[in-house]
């Protein structure tokens, strides 16, 4: 096989370096191409762009696998916990009993806030958004950090630690402002899990019962979420951090770039989908000719994806985490009726079939979460709250990488051609 590309064009003739990922795939280095040629490479929405080199995730789209430092994801289906793949994630490696350990310990000692930062919320609207509040907050939270630039591995583990315990104390008082609810204190004898759980749903006078069943759902729904290679919040991260700005403020404009319904924010959008054909007027046939549709602007959501052209293997045991806890709990949930229907649906047709566009993480995990108990307002909370670890693995691989350079794409630019300043006096007023 070739080890270089030869590109021509307008008479010079290059030759472009390939370079191979650890699992096979290639690429062609084209850092070279506008220095020699003149020429930018064209990619918007970066569907053809490596934008870096990168140990931690990997993803065959083709045939829906997903791999976390080379692990299956299925093998987290039952073994490990959330705070073992976070480790994982960020140091690169499975941790040994004492450091799981010495890393649990320090989430439990890191899990309050400074009531200097809890006051914080009280200037929020009750009804303000809680992705706005957590990245308001996480960045709020860099203000009482000092060196979190550092490279020192121990500091910069402590400060993962502060980062991952802090932003789920941070999701469940912005819950319980939004409910009008008291503060609930972390309780250091619980685990991450079942604290956050905790914190939310506690009352002073009424402790919340866990259900390790529900512990153990929300669980693997975290690692399901902890890592996905470049995806728009993970490179909003990346993007940040090449500029060197702290972990604190790129983990915040992540929240951000998860927020829309085009990412992860598509868990809430298919629950209002579900809700809408349950409350009647659009049946499941209506949705999916919609979703056909061009002119309409609607999308089947929790379908889709820019790199699995095949089943999401996370959807696949989202929806077997939910039959287990709808069996578990004993109940139904007529979305999630809905849900399977417009996925038989989807499958069957050749719109679907042709595009090869499947569902994905977001389409089952609001079902769940629901079932949990968690409002929808909270969903994309929750999938932040799972992201987190491989934001900050993200963010350290690049802070560790030599060399490495600000992210500044370039652009075609497409305004005017030169153009003079005209003094206001002798503008001509707008046509129309
Ligand atoms: N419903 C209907 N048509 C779709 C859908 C969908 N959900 N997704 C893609 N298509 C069509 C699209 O219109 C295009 O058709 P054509 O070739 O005729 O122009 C074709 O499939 C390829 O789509 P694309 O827009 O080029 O795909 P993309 O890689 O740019 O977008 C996506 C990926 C996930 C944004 C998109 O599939 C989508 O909007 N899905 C719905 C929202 C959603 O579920 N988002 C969650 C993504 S996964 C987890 C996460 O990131 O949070």
């Amino acid at each position: 096989m070739s080890d270089h590309a030869t590109l021509t064009v307008n008479g010079i003739t290059v030759e472009l370096p390939i370079l191979r990922g650890s699992c096979g795939e290639p690429a062609i280095d084209i850092t070279t191409l506008t220095a020699q040629t003149g020429y930018l490479a064209y990619d918007p929405g970066f569907g053809n762009t490596a934008s870096c080199r990168s140990a931690i995730t990997w993803i065959d789209g083709d045939h829906g696998i997903l791999r976390y430092r080379g692990i299956p994801i299925e093998q987290f289906a039952t073994k490990p916990n959330f705070v073992e793949v976070a480790w994982l994630l960020i140091f690169g490696r499975l941790p040994t009993t004492p450091e799981l350990k010495d890393f649990s310990a320090k989430l439990t000692a890191n899990a309050h806030l400074h009531e200097g930062l809890r006051h914080h919320f009280e200037g929020f609207p009750v009804d303000a958004p809680p992705m706005a509040i957590l990245s308001a907050m996480i960045n709020a939270k860099g203000c009482f950090e000092d060196d979190f630039l550092s490279s020192d591995d121990q500091q910069f583990e402590d400060a993962a630690a502060r980062l991952i315990s802090k932003v789920r104390t941070i999701a469940a008082y912005a819950y319980r402002r939004a409910k009008g609810l008291p503060v609930i204190y972390p309780d250091p004898k619980l685990r991450y899990i079942a604290n956050m759980l905790h914190m939310m749903f506690s009352m002073p006078y009424d402790q919340y019962v866990i259900d390790p069943d529900i512990e153990a759902a929300l669980n693997l729904i975290f690692i399901l979420h902890a890592d996905h290679e470049q995806n728009c919040s993970t490179a909003t991260v990346r993007m940040v951090g090449s500029s060197h700005a702290n972990l604190f403020a790129s983990a915040a404009a992540g929240v951000c770039a998860l927020w829309g319904p085009l990412h992860g924010g598509a868990n809430v959008a298919v629950i209002d989908m579900l809700e809408a054909i349950h409350r009647g007027g659009l049946s499941p046939e209506d949705v999916i000719r919609r979703a056909k549709d061009k002119s309409s602007g609607f999308r089947l959501m929790g379908f889709g994806h820019r790199v699995y052209k095949n089943y999401d293997p996370r959807a696949t045991m989202l929806r077997d985490i939910s039959e287990r806890i709808f069996t578990k709990l004993n109940r139904q949930d007529p979305l999630l009726d809905i849900a399977r229907k417009l996925e038989a649906l989807a499958l069957a047709d050749p719109y679907f079939v042709e595009r090869r566009l499947y569902p994905n993480v977001d389409f089952y995990s609001g079902i769940i979460f629901r079932a949990i108990g968690i409002p929808t307002d909270m969903f994309t909370v929750m999938f932040a709250i799972g992201r987190l670890p491989g934001w900050i693995a993200h963010w350290k691989e690049q802070h560790d990488q030599p060399g490495g350079r600000i992210a500044r794409p370039r652009q075609v630019y497409t305004g005017p051609d030169l153009t003079n300043y005209t003094p206001i006096d002798q503008r001509p007023a707008p046509a129309g």
